[in-house]
């Protein structure tokens, strides 16, 4: 067997080709060039995604399953959406579905899910989680479920998995997990919680939507029952997608219009997708490849490896060459990242005003995304963020719909937290802007 490409990786990121990628990164802001850190909130994109939203309208638009050229485009269209996902969380292509967002998905698969149980069987949820993975789990409390929910460790933002296991008994059916903080940047050891989940009999539910822009995901390794993202945070266009078995897909009912096929994946589809954006996903993943082939042709030398060469193979030397590129571009990310997150946690943590929220321990950055929460002391996140902007740095503040764990943290009644994102187009120069405007407004006092 050929070496996987993600072992032959040992070149940093061509920072100069992937912010050549996106277009939106040259703003400027009252004359700062713009500085991108709300990835957490949805990422910028790169060309390629735009000109296929736009080609989509142009040469394909149509609804689906019609007897005619645009249709079949559209029907192929989404058929290699299907590919392309299940390329990046490698399972087969009839256990993924789309809609507009990971939270309508995970509604509508509780709603599946809650017509199966029983009073007093019980759902586990976290604090660290975004209400999204919350919510839908709490909806089914009104059928009487009961839903139990596993603490953090405040001091470090880590789920306490002692309190996991003691929430996990013979009555849970299910266990909803986030694989990485969209608040504090914490990775959850969602293999450990999927065991412990099937070994009490219960179904693993993993909210991916934080770590897809910054991990790679495997879903078969991971052996989870479903698994949710957002394309919009991993660089391509405004939708949702979600992984499920597919003995479970076609076990649980979804609700559905009476015309509509029972046939995987379709089944779990309700009414129009958006095609375009469909057409962009496509191409967000195939700039995650070549962003792998790209690289590993720049440290070897080795051009065969280059920007589009993956789509053209055979269908199946095709997927295992895009996932193996997806895993090169997400090893080459994940170092990046957690090179910019060392330096500017280090900065963050220097700054004598500021509360530092989750991992700040480098011996522990294993276990955080560069995602990070702070706050300046007599500044509300809100007064922070709205400084930064000024100065074009994109932050965010307030709660992030982690409801859960500001509230835990005591901060919510006081704006929440200031949340800084790094992603893999950021730079070391944004970062010291970012130090440098925080250091400013901390001295300024009140
Ligand atoms: C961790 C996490 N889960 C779920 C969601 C909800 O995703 P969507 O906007 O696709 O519904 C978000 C959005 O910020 C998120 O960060």
């Amino acid at each position: 067997m050929s070496t996987p490409i993600v072992q032959q990786w040992h070149k940093p990121l061509d920072l100069d080709w992937v912010r050549s990628q996106f277009p939106s990164l040259r703003q400027t802001v009252n004359g700062h060039p713009a500085t991108f850190l709300d990835g957490p909130a949805g990422t910028q994109v790169p060309q390629r995604v735009i000109d296929a939203v736009r080609d989509y309208y142009e040469q394909s638009n149509a609804n689906t399953c019609g007897a005619f050229a645009t249709s079949r485009r559209s029907d192929a269209m989404i058929a290699s959406a299907r590919t392309a996902m299940a390329d990046l969380l490698n399972c087969s292509s009839d256990e993924i579905h789309f809609g507009p967002n990971m939270t309508t998905l995970t509604f509508a698969l509780a709603h599946a899910i809650g017509r199966e149980l029983q009073p007093g069987d019980e759902v586990a949820v976290t604090t660290l989680d975004h209400d999204a993975n919350v919510a839908p789990w709490r909806a089914l409390e009104e059928r009487g479920v009961v839903v139990r929910q596993v603490d953090i460790h405040e001091e470090d933002c880590t789920l306490d998995m002692e309190d996991l296991r003691s929430k996990i008994t013979p009555r849970t059916r299910l266990v909803a997990v986030g694989y990485a903080s969209n608040a504090v940047g914490t990775i959850n050891p969602v293999a450990e919680v999927i065991r412990l989940a099937h070994a009490a009999g219960a179904l693993a539910f993993i909210d991916a939507v934080h770590y897809a822009p910054h991990g790679p995901i495997d879903v078969r390794e991971l052996d989870c029952d479903f698994l949710v993202c957002s394309p919009y945070k991993f660089f391509g266009p405004h939708l949702g997608c979600m992984y499920g078995k597919r003995e479970h897909l076609l076990r649980f009912r979804p609700y559905k219009v009476r015309p509509a096929t029972d046939a995987l994946p379709d089944r779990w589809e309700t009414g129009t997708q958006t095609h375009e954006l469909l057409a962009g996903l496509v191409a967000a993943i195939d700039y995650l490849a070549d962003l792998g082939g790209h690289s590993l042709a720049n440290s070897s030398g080795d051009t065969t490896f280059r920007a589009g060469s993956v789509v053209d193979q055979r269908a199946v030397e095709a997927k295992i060459a895009r996932r193996e590129a997806i895993l090169a571009a997400y090893h080459g990310i994940r170092h990046h990242e957690m090179t910019l997150a060392a330096r500017m946690i280090k900065g963050l943590v220097e700054i004598p005003s500021l509360r530092f929220f989750g991992i700040s321990d480098p011996a522990c950055f294993a276990d955080r995304v560069p995602t990070v929460a702070v706050r300046l002391a007599n500044r509300t996140p809100l007064e922070a963020a709205t400084f930064l902007g000024e100065r074009g740095i994109f932050t965010w503040d307030g709660n992030y719909y982690a409801l859960n764990l500001t509230e835990r943290l005591g901060v919510e009644k006081s704006g929440g937290l200031l949340r800084i994102g790094v992603v893999h187009y950021n730079t070391s120069d944004e970062v010291d802007r970012l130090l440098d405007a925080l250091r400013e407004l901390a001295a300024r006092g009140t």
